[in-house]
């Protein structure tokens, strides 16, 4: 395993960059202080304080349930760990759709939440967000495919954009995102071939997430990619660590000693 040596600070300049120079960008998930430390060791270019966290770290079945406030508590913790990595924070549901709520919640993740950048999902429906939460001077990173803070409209987590419609649609609100200003865009669940073809169209920076290969960049959760939740296996995972046997064995043993009276020795008293 490489660990990245250079301290340089990750900003938007700097993948737009690695986009023209046609470097890939790695990207993933962290909410907390301990974990964006050893996240932002190992090189990663972008932490996405994802609204995940209402799945990994609350145990919620969907993103739609975690707050503003905690959102905005998960950044925090996040940013304090991350030195080179460029810091974004995911919109809560219900954060995108109103100008005025929005720019409000953009302008707090930032200045309570230490982000350096904002996530929304969606296209054309909110533009006029975009727009101002840009103008405030915040930076703004698209979502389109899959957006799971619609999975209700969507009636599940399935592949987005199969048909002609669909992925029309997103091909115009790819475009219409990138010329608004946004500094790069999470493609999720599409077919690899349309992901593809919107990383050649657009001159940002394309991350994807269940879209291949053609793309200029990768982002997982990482408690997905770490193992530690065993029932989750999309086709699109790649699992790097079985962080679930290893931390239930290390407990387990831990509590044998415990039982067994074996622990603690007399090297491990005052
Ligand atoms: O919330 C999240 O973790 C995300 C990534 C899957 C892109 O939006």
């Amino acid at each position: 395993m490489s660990v990245h040596q250079e301290t340089k600070k990750v900003t938007t300049q700097t993948l737009r960059a690695m986009k023209q120079q046609g470097e890939k960008i790695a990207m993933l998930t962290a909410y907390d202080y301990s974990m964006a430390r050893m996240v932002d060791a190992a090189g990663v270019d972008i932490i996405l304080i994802g609204d995940s966290a209402a799945n990994v770290m609350a145990g919620y079945t969907t993103t739609l349930p975690i707050t503003l406030d905690q959102m905005i508590y998960h950044s925090a913790c996040t940013a304090r760990g991350t030195t080179r990595a460029l810091v974004v924070c995911d919109m809560p549901f219900g954060c995108c759709s109103d100008p005025a709520l929005s720019l409000q919640a953009a302008i707090r993740i930032m200045r309570e939440g230490g982000a350096e950048a904002v996530k929304m999902e969606g296209g054309a429906a909110i533009a006029d967000a975009i727009k101002g939460i840009l103008r405030a001077g915040i930076p703004v990173m698209g979502h389109l495919g899959l957006t799971p803070q619609s999975v209700h409209q969507f009636g599940g987590y399935g592949l987005r954009a199969k048909e002609s419609a669909e992925a029309d649609k997103l091909v115009s609100d790819a475009r219409l995102l990138a010329d608004l200003g946004c500094f790069a865009l999470v493609l999720e669940k599409v077919p690899a071939g349309l992901a593809a073809r919107v990383a050649s169209e657009i001159d940002i920076p394309v991350i994807g997430i269940g879209a291949g290969n053609g793309v200029d960049g990768q982002v997982l959760v990482l408690h997905d990619m770490l193992g530690i939740n065993k029932d989750f296996k999309p086709k699109f995972l790649r699992r790097y660590a079985d962080l679930n046997t290893i931390v239930t064995d290390a407990i387990g043993h831990y509590v044998q000693d415990v039982r067994s009276g074996d622990f603690p020795n007399s090297d491990e008293q005052y």
